[in-house]
């Protein structure tokens, strides 16, 4: 239930009093907007570097310096409490690779953050690659500033247990359940689907969040109320999952075309007519559900030559 009504407002510049706001431009002109520590979350993803529609592809060191005059805004409207989670992949030059938050660390560093964590976000679909392996996770890096005061629940992101029935055998305890009966700790590896072609959530833009994944970070770093921000919104996600669960939501989108997607998709989360993939849904297995394209032929009638066959068909050479 969202404690928001549906005739909320959706502004085009921040104001405390509001509860969602969708800044059409750069996220330098929104943080003009933004008092000192009034966020209490910042997520995003920013632009990688990589030549997308979005970003004009500049030498390394300035792109870090780009980033570094974000990330400043972004410390400077932290709260006391709060968190910045930055989600990153890697800046590939020539079929090198540089992972984004190994350079990026020294600057939220020096600005006298901590970092908290740093997770990995497994996914299993993207490009195949020939000549390295192929990228299936990139990372969100989170930090706070130094105190031992930062918002953290886990008791709204628990997961299930392997062995929720397992009980102690010996000492005082012995025939209690072991677990805490809410589940566990969600660790810092995420496995959780990216929004590609099948994906209930996917849009035309190219590198959206799943909303499931920002509803564990928002759940977990801020209370009801709260506003979380994010710089770089793309098509809205960090606002879904922050009104989604009754938190305010702020961002800056420089393209039209996407500001225009976010406030579609936020209207319709306001209506609770957006489809999104539930947290912790068990990902999907093909094999499970008796789809015939998940078994081989091959392995059908254990004929390796047919294997053979059906790829020189479809490559043309075996060479
Ligand atoms: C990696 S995408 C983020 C996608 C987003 N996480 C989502 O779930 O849709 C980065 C977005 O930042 C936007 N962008 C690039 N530079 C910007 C800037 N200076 N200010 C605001 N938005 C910017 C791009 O147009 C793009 O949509």
């Amino acid at each position: 239930m969202l404690m928001f009504n549906k005739d909320i407002n959706i502004s085009n510049n921040f104001d405390p009093k509001e509860q969602v706001v969708i800044y059409h431009g750069s996220c330098l002109e929104l943080f003009k907007q933004i008092p000192d520590k009034k966020i209490q979350l910042i997520i995003t993803s920013p632009p990688y570097n990589i030549g997308k529609e979005y970003e004009k592809k500049v030498k390394l060191q300035e792109y870090i310096n780009q980033q570094a005059v974000v990330i400043e805004e972004c410390v400077r409207v932290l709260s006391n409490q709060g968190s910045i989670c930055w989600q990153v992949g890697n800046y590939v030059d020539n079929g090198k690779i540089i992972p984004l938050d190994t350079i990026l660390y020294p600057i939220f560093k020096n600005l006298g953050l901590v970092m908290r964590n740093r997770i990995i976000w497994h996914f299993e679909h993207g490009l195949h690659c020939s000549n390295r392996f192929s990228g299936r996770y990139e990372t969100i890096i989170w930090f706070t500033r130094d105190t031992k005061d930062y918002i953290f629940n886990v008791d709204p992101i628990r997961i299930p247990q392997k062995y929720p029935a397992k009980k102690y055998f010996k000492g005082p305890k012995a025939g209690q359940y072991s677990c805490n009966p809410l589940g566990k700790n969600p660790g810092d590896v995420w496995d959780i689907p990216n929004v590609k072609s099948n994906h209930v959530e996917k849009t035309d833009h190219p590198c959206q969040f799943p909303v499931e994944l920002i509803e564990r970070m928002v759940l977990s770093m801020t209370n009801k109320g709260d506003w979380v921000l994010d710089p770089f919104l793309g098509t809205g996600t960090t606002i879904i999952s922050a009104i989604k669960n009754n938190r305010r939501g702020a961002g800056a989108e420089i393209l039209e075309k996407y500001t225009a997607l976010a406030k579609k998709r936020i209207k319709k989360t306001i209506e609770g007519t957006l489809k999104t993939r539930p947290m912790n849904k068990p990902k999907y297995d093909p094999k499970n559900h008796n789809n015939k394209q998940a078994i081989s032929p091959w392995q059908n009638n254990g004929d390796k030559s047919k294997q053979i066959e059906l790829f020189a068909q479809t490559e043309g050479s075996l060479k």
